[in-house]
C-alpha cells in the first residue's frame, strides 16, 4: 500500500489520548478508517490505498473492523482503481465518497466543483492530514452547533496544488448526530472559482439488498412543504432511481420547501424502524439531493443552493459551507425528532432561553392590521392587563416612519409619534405600569422606495442596473452585502430597543429575493450575492441580537418563510405560520415538529370564525392547539366577553403548569391530521412521570367508532393516574390497551389528558 510521505503526520497529544481513552473518534492506523461513534451509533469512512475517501457506514454501532470489501465495491466489481499509471479512465461512480467530484471518473451529483482561471475544472485531491479535538471551532460568519455534551470534532484535510479542502465532523455523546461542513482554502498564488460546495455527502446501502429484487423504491423521503399559510406540511415520496431534490432559490429557507429531509426504509413507522435526517443550519437558499444510483445506493448531499453560485477565492481566501446535521434513530420518526429536539435545545438555541418559560404575548396584528392609533393600542393594553397571565404586549407592523400600509416606511426605524400619540418610551412606560412587558415588530432586512432611508441611500437597495427593480409586497431588499447598510440598520434598531425598554422583538421578512445582484459587489463576484446576503443577515443578527442578550427575539417571514436551524441559533422561537386556524395549524405544527422542538414554535390563539379559513372553532380547542408551542394571543381583547377572558386566563394557568413538558418533553405524534380524522400529540417528561396528551377530532362523523389512543414512552411497571378519566393503570396497560377519548359535540373539538405517576 502506497501512502505519500505526508500521509500521516505525527499525532499530537490530544489525538493520541483520544485514540487510547474512551473517546468517540477513533482512527484505525492499519485500515486507515475513521470511526465516529457514541453509545448507539457509528459513522465511518476511510482513506483507501488509491487515496479516495470512501464512506463506509452510518447507522447502528459497529465494531472497529469495517473494511472496504463492502457492498459498494461488490456492486462495482468492474471498477478500475484510481489512479492508473497508464492514465486509463478511472470509474469511481459506484464509490460512495465523503466528497464527490466531477471530472474524476465520478458521474454522480458532485459536492465540490472548482475552476481555475484558465478554465480547468479537474482537481485531483489527495489526503493530507487529520486532527481530532475536543474543541469545536465556530464556522466563521454563520451559525453552527456549540461544543458540549461530550462532543468531539475531526477535521480531515486534502490538497491539490495549494488548494486545501477540509472536511469537518462533530459527534455528540448525548445525541445520535454527526455535524458536517467543508472548508476550502486557496493557498496557491492564483484565484480559483467555487461553482459548488456542498456541506456533506454520504451514502446508504439499500436496507435489504438482494440483487434479484425488483423493488423500485427502497427508501422514502419525508420532507416539509407548503406555502404561506400552509407551511411545513409533511410529504412522503418513495425514492426510485434518479435524483430527488428539495431546494429553495428564494434567498431564505422558504415556506415552499424546508431544509429538512428525512430518509426511511419503507417499513419505518412513527415509533419503530430506522430513520435518517438531514437538516441544514442555514437560513438562505439551499439544495438537498437524494440520488438513487444504478446499484440502488442512496447518495445524499447538499448545502447552499448551487444555481447561480460562483464564489471567487483569491489567494489567501477561505470559504466555509454551512453545517449540516445528519441524524440517525432506530425508533422511527419520533426517535429522529427527539434527536433533533434534544440537540437543538442543548447545543443550538441560545442557552439563556432554550429551556426557560417564555412570555405569553398579546399581538394586535390580526385584530387591527395597519388600522390602529395610539388610543386603540392603549385600549388594548388596558383590556389585556385585565387578563392575568398575558405578560407581554406586542406592537406589530406600522408604528414607525410613514407606514400605514405596505407601500412605505421600511428602513425608517423611528417611531411615528403622530400615530402613537406619544413617544415610544412613553408608550413603553404605560405598558410597564400596567404590569406587562413590551414587544415590538421590525423588518430590518428591507427598504421601501418611499422611505427617508431610500432617499438618503438609494445605493443600499438591491437593484439591477438598467432593469426595473422587482418589488415583493411593495418593498425592496436592503443590500446586506454592504457593511455600511448593516451597521446603519443595526444602530437604528438597537437605539429603539435600548431607549424604549423593549423586552421582545418580532423580526419579520416579507418577501423573497430577486435581482441576483448586489450593487456593492464587483462583476466577477456577483455569483456570491445570494450567499453573502444570508451572511449579511447573520451579521445583522450578531449586531442586534448579541447586543441585546436579555431580549427575546422571535423570527418570522410572512409567517413560516424561514423556519430553520440557522434561525434557531439566534431566535429561540419562530412564528411558524400566519395561519392561525387551529385546524390548519395542526398540520403545520405536526410537520414542524419533525425537526424543530415545540419550544421553537410560536403559536397564537386568534378569532373565530378564522380570518383566513372561516372555520368556527371553540376557544378551548384554539387554546389547546396553541398550547403545543409558545402560547400567545392575536385577538382584540376589547371585544371579548368576561367569560372568554376568564377562559383565556385559565388556559394560561394550565399552560404554565404543563410548560416544562412543552419545553423539554419527548414528543410522540400519536395521530396525523393528514392521515386520519384525528390529530394527537403526546408529551412525556424526561423522567417519564408526567404526560400530556392533546387530541383534536377534525369532523364530527355520524356513527363512527372514534379513535383509540395508545400512549408511548411510559415506564412499563409504574402506575399512572389520568385525572380527566379518573382511571389508574400500569404504564404497560396504558400503552398496550389504550383508551378511547370522548369528545363533546361538534367539529374541531379537543380533549386533553394527563397521566401522572406519583
Ligand atoms: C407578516 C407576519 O407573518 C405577520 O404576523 C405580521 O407581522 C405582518 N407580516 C406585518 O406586516
Amino acid at each position: 500500500m502506497f501512502f505519500p510521505h505526508f500521509y500521516f503526520r505525527k499525532l499530537c497529544l490530544s489525538q493520541f489520548l483520544m485514540m487510547r481513552g474512551n473517546h468517540m473518534i477513533f482512527f484505525d492506523e492499519n485500515s486507515k478508517i475513521f470511526y465516529l461513534e457514541n453509545e448507539s451509533m457509528t459513522y465511518a469512512f476511510g482513506i483507501r490505498s488509491d487515496l479516495v475517501t470512501q464512506h463506509l457506514w452510518f447507522g447502528k454501532r459497529t465494531g472497529h473492523d469495517l473494511a472496504y470489501d463492502s457492498y459498494f465495491d461488490c456492486a462495482a466489481a468492474h471498477v478500475v482503481k484510481f489512479p492508473l499509471d497508464d492514465g486509463t479512465f478511472a470509474n469511481l461512480n459506484h464509490v460512495p465518497r465523503e466528497f464527490h467530484q466531477l471530472y474524476t471518473g465520478d458521474f454522480g451529483m458532485p459536492s465540490l466543483m472548482l475552476e481555475r482561471e484558465n478554465g480547468v475544472r479537474r482537481f485531483d485531491f489527495s489526503f493530507r492530514d487529520y486532527q481530532i479535538t475536543k474543541e469545536k471551532a465556530p464556522i466563521p460568519g454563520m451559525p453552527s452547533l456549540r461544543a458540549g455534551g461530550g462532543s468531539e470534532s475531526l477535521s480531515v484535510r486534502y490538497e491539490c496544488d495549494g488548494i486545501f479542502v477540509t472536511l469537518l465532523y462533530t459527534i455528540y455523546e448525548d445525541c445520535n448526530v454527526v455535524a458536517r461542513s467543508m472548508k476550502i482554502e486557496n493557498r496557491s498564488d492564483t484565484p480559483i472559482y467555487l461553482n459548488r460546495a456542498a456541506s456533506f455527502s454520504f451514502s446508504l446501502v439499500p436496507p435489504q439488498y438482494n440483487d434479484m429484487a425488483c423493488r423500485t423504491a427502497d427508501w422514502t423521503a419525508v420532507y416539509l412543504s407548503g406555502g404561506s399559510g400552509s407551511e411545513t406540511n409533511v410529504q412522503k415520496t418513495p425514492l426510485s432511481r434518479g435524483t430527488f431534490t428539495i431546494d429553495s432559490r428564494r434567498g431564505a429557507s422558504s415556506a415552499s420547501l424546508n431544509p429538512f429531509l428525512g430518509i426511511t426504509p419503507r417499513e419505518t413507522t412513527e415509533t419503530t424502524g430506522t430513520a435518517y435526517g438531514i437538516n441544514l443550519i442555514w437560513s438562505g437558499s439551499f439544495t438537498l439531493h437524494a440520488e438513487v444510483t444504478a446499484n440502488r445506493c442512496l447518495r445524499l448531499s447538499g448545502g447552499i443552493e448551487e444555481t447561480g453560485f460562483r464564489w471567487k477565492l483569491n489567494p489567501g481566501d477561505m470559504f466555509c459551507t454551512p453545517e449540516a446535521v445528519l441524524a440517525f434513530s432506530t425508533e422511527g420518526l419520533s426517535g429522529l425528532s427527539w434527536e433533533y429536539h434534544t440537540l437543538y435545545r442543548e447545543h443550538l438555541i441560545p442557552t439563556s432561553f432554550a429551556k426557560k418559560p417564555r412570555p405569553v404575548v398579546l399581538n394586535h396584528w390580526e385584530a387591527t392590521r395597519f388600522n390602529y392609533s395610539g388610543d386603540i393600542l392603549r385600549q388594548m393594553v388596558d383590556a389585556t392587563s385585565e387578563i392575568p397571565g398575558i405578560d407581554t404586549f406586542v406592537i406589530d407592523d406600522g408604528w414607525f416612519g410613514k407606514r400605514n400600509d405596505i407601500s412605505s416606511g421600511l428602513g425608517d426605524w423611528v417611531v411615528n409619534e403622530e400615530k402613537l400619540g406619544t413617544s415610544l418610551r412613553e408608550f413603553s412606560d404605560y405598558v410597564h405600569k400596567k404590569g406587562m412587558n413590551l414587544g415590538i415588530w421590525f423588518e430590518p432586512e428591507m427598504i421601501s422606495e418611499d422611505s427617508d432611508l431610500c432617499r438618503a441611500h438609494p445605493e443600499w437597495a438591491i437593484t439591477t442596473p438598467n432593469y426595473t427593480t422587482l418589488r415583493g409586497r411593495g418593498q425592496m431588499m436592503l443590500d446586506l452585502v454592504n457593511p455600511e447598510a448593516v451597521n446603519y440598520i443595526s444602530s437604528a434598531v438597537n437605539r429603539i430597543i435600548r431607549d424604549s425598554h423593549i423586552e421582545y422583538v418580532k423580526w419579520d421578512r416579507n418577501r423573497d429575493s430577486s435581482e441576483g445582484y448586489s450593487p456593492s459587489l464587483p462583476p466577477d463576484q456577483q455569483g456570491e450575492e445570494d450567499v453573502r446576503q444570508t451572511l449579511g443577515f447573520y451579521s445583522l443578527c450578531e449586531k442586534i441580537i448579541n447586543e441585546n442578550p436579555n431580549v427575546l427575539f422571535e423570527g418570522c417571514a410572512s409567517g413560516g418563510g424561514r423556519v430553520d436551524a440557522g434561525m434557531l441559533y439566534y431566535f429561540p422561537q419562530i412564528w411558524i405560520s400566519d395561519q392561525t386556524d387551529a385546524h390548519a395549524r395542526t398540520f403545520i405544527q405536526y410537520g414542524a415538529s419533525l425537526c424543530y422542538p415545540l419550544s421553537s414554535h410560536s403559536c397564537h390563539v386568534s378569532r373565530s370564525p378564522n380570518r383566513r379559513a372561516g372555520h368556527v372553532i371553540p376557544l378551548s380547542s384554539r387554546g389547546d392547539i396553541a398550547a403545543l408551542g409558545m402560547l400567545g394571543y392575536e385577538l382584540d381583547i376589547r371585544d371579548m366577553s368576561k367569560d372568554e377572558c376568564q377562559q383565556i386566563s385559565d388556559q394560561i394557568s394550565a399552560y404554565r403548569r404543563d410548560e416544562p413538558l412543552i419545553l423539554e418533553g419527548r414528543l410522540f405524534r400519536l395521530s396525523s391530521p393528514a392521515e386520519s380524522n384525528y390529530f394527537a400529540f403526546e408529551l412525556v417528561s424526561p423522567d417519564k412521570t408526567k404526560v400530556r396528551i392533546t387530541v383534536m377530532r377534525q369532523l364530527e362523523l355520524f356513527n363512527r367508532t372514534g379513535m383509540r389512543i395508545y400512549p408511548c414512552g411510559l415506564l412499563e411497571n409504574a402506575k399512572y393516574t389520568c385525572p380527566e378519566l379518573g382511571i389508574s393503570r400500569q404504564g404497560k396497560t396504558w400503552m398496550n390497551y389504550g383508551f378511547t377519548p370522548e369528545f363533546s359535540q361538534g367539529d374541531f373539538v379537543t380533549d386533553v389528558f394527563h397521566l401522572i405517576n406519583e
